[in-house]
């Protein structure tokens, strides 16, 4: 959990003198430029016929420590988007030569310069040309919070829209193509995503935030929740000195800092220490946010158990198809919140029924797909808080869960309650349940077949019986997270792109509030005219786009009403607090979207019936 933490410089009369100093300072790499920055190039050739080498040699250090303790620093006067000719191709033919050097070296990283605010095809195309070569180099681009204000002009021309003016780069000289100074302002997060696009969302290109003291809304820094940020760069002279003397951050900051190490980052500090101390005090004041990042809030049980699973995707199970493990049940047996739930549900339910005489005061409740048998103990508290009789049925098709129910049934003298090893589909019941009970719900709700098993065991609900749950609904929010759509996509099958994945999102943001998708009732009532239960639904939702971002698919939730107003909930916005059985699902889009701010994006969902599958 120790935080990475490099040191950047511009200034590096010899290397192995400043990676001493780098070290005794305790920072762990250093960033340092490739070539002299004064060292120009030009694309005339003038500058090939220097016999003076491009830059110091690789004897200075093994190879182990060029790729351990260095990365190396394209230019920062290349720029490959100039409006001037001349500039742009000398910058790119120093791009090029200071990019195979970087192969040739093999480090593990090359930061390459803040592109021009609003461009990056050429940036891009320059790129692409050499990715092929860089083997495992990382590409960190270089992507400030805010652009730097020297390069931000509000230029009122009536049109009211503003403009940026390039005030560092190139002016003069024909554009060829380019576009010329003076874009329209877009903000950096959209540069980086043209980027990102334009280099077809190459494997080794990462982003790297440079905290600006001036900071965005927090909606545009919410978007670098669904980026792969590398690394941090923060620059000594967006701290603040305490009344002790001592570096510390602006309360915004500080939560930035914070929220951003809840990914694998390194951080990168540059520029001149303005502690008589050095570097040590930055380095502290970085360890201390760290260390209050975990301290509060306190880890609670749920995030304990999520830890190891953070965006691990997982296929969904399949409990009509498959049996379940016996791991498996125990991880769902643990869950502190859904059994007690359950208990309530059942205890207002059978409070609610009216007690039936003929029957000798027993209430006949089912429960389906019983599992290890956690709801028959949920339903035989109930009783007894409730202080009713039961009879409990509890069928279960898993032949080995029965074993353990039928266990349990001795162990825990179940004398009223009954083990049926069947399909609940095609259980021919002798009688008929007051309550039925059941848990058949994925992540999103009905995919694991939870209406289709319901319409069979319905049959055996009196008229007028309580089903728990009795409605559930899936959500979707329109998500962007590059982490995860590569991780499918790497896989390599389109297949895999056609599925969803269970998965505790974490390097995402959900870019609009979630909206409910499909519904389901139970006891399902079939339509008037239609024959039969139709589970089918194709439902059409309009999201609006606040903020640009990329889309990469949509994160699925579902809530159950269970009985009355008790219900239990993965949507965020009426979380089930403490609840861990069913993470998230994240339902990848073959290509990312870009989308733009105003515009509403639409969106299609069906669910498709056959006899054989949904
Ligand atoms: C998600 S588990 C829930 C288990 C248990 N009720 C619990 O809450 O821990 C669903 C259970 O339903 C069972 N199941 C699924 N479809 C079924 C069917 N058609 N008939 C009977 N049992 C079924 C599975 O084998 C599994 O044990």
């Amino acid at each position: 959990d120790k935080l990475t933490v490099g040191f950047e410089t511009n200034c590096v009369p010899d290397l192995a003198v400043l990676l001493e100093d780098a070290r005794q300072e305790h920072f762990d790499f250093v960033c340092v430029p490739l070539v002299h920055p004064r060292f120009s190039r030009d694309a005339r050739g003038v500058s090939e016929t220097r016999s003076t080498p491009l830059t110091r040699s690789d004897l200075l250090l093994d190879s182990k420590q060029w790729g351990s303790l260095v990365v190396g620093k394209i230019s920062e006067w290349i720029d490959l988007d100039s409006p001037c000719a001349d500039t742009r191709r000398s910058s790119e033919v120093a791009f090029k030569q200071e990019m195979a050097w970087v192969s040739h070296l093999a480090l593990a990283a090359v930061m390459l310069p803040t592109p021009r605010p609003g461009a990056g095809a050429n940036y891009s195309r320059c790129l692409n040309q050499v990715a092929q070569e860089l083997g495992y180099v990382q590409a960190w681009v270089r992507i400030p919070t805010v652009w730097p204000q020297s390069e931000q002009v509000s230029c009122d021309d009536g049109s009211g829209v503003l403009h940026v003016i390039n005030a560092g780069a190139g002016t003069a000289g024909g554009g060829e193509g380019i576009k010329p100074a003076g874009a329209v302002l877009e903000d950096p997060w959209e540069t980086w995503s043209r980027i990102r696009t334009l280099c077809e969302h190459l494997a080794c290109l990462n982003v790297v935030l440079e905290l600006t003291s001036d900071l965005p809304s927090e909606a545009a820094l919410a978007r670098w929740d669904g980026e792969q940020v590398r690394a941090v760069i923060v620059r000594t002279n967006i701290f603040l000195t305490n009344k002790k003397g001592y570096p510390t951050l602006s309360r915004r900051h500080q939560d930035l800092v914070m929220w951003l190490m809840r990914f694998k980052l390194q951080f990168v500090v540059k520029g001149r220490p303005r502690h008589p101390k050095g570097y040590l005090p930055y380095l502290q004041y970085l360890d201390h946010l760290r260390t209050r990042r975990q301290v509060t809030p306190p880890l609670h049980e749920r995030e304990t158990f999520e830890a190891p699973y953070l965006d691990f995707l997982q296929s969904p199970l399949q409990p009509l198809m498959d049996n379940l493990e016996s791991q498996t049940y125990e991880v769902f047996e643990k869950d502190p919140v859904k059994y007690s739930q359950y208990q309530l549900a059942i205890t207002a339910a059978l409070l609610d029924t009216p007690e039936d005489k003929a029957s000798g005061g027993v209430t006949l409740l089912m429960v389906v797909g019983a599992g290890r048998g956690p709801l028959v103990r949920a339903a035989l508290n109930a009783s007894r808080e409730a202080n009713r009789q039961l009879r409990i049925v509890a069928v279960e098709k898993n032949a080995n869960a029965v074993i353990t129910l039928r266990n349990l049934a001795i162990t825990e003298c179940w004398t009223n309650v009954t083990i049926v090893a069947s399909d609940m589909r095609c259980w021919d019941a002798p009688e008929k349940a007051n309550i039925l009970v059941s848990e058949l719900l994925g992540s999103w709700g009905d995919n694991e077949l939870s209406p289709e098993c319901l319409d069979g065991a319905q049959a055996y609900l009196k008229p007028g019986g309580i089903s728990i749950p009795y409605e559930y609904t899936s959500f979707v929010a329109p998500m962007s997270s590059h982490k995860l759509w590569r991780a499918v996509e790497s896989m390599g099958e389109v297949k895999r792109m056609e599925t969803t994945y269970v998965v505790k999102l974490h390097n995402f943001c959900q870019m609009a509030k979630e909206q409910p998708c499909f519904i389901f009732e139970h006891p399902n009532v079939p339509l008037p005219g239609t024959g039969g239960i139709d589970n089918r639904r194709y439902v059409t939702l309009s999201f609006d786009v606040q903020q640009s971002f990329t889309l990469h698919g949509f994160a699925g939730y579902f809530s159950a009403k269970l009985y009355k107003d008790i219900d239990i909930s993965i949507v965020p916005s009426t979380f089930s607090e403490g609840m861990f059985s069913w993470f998230p699902l994240y339902i990848p889009i073959r290509q990312p979207v870009q989308l733009r701010a105003g515009e509403t994006l639409e969106a299609h969902f069906w669910r498709c019936c056959s006899d054989k599958k949904v």
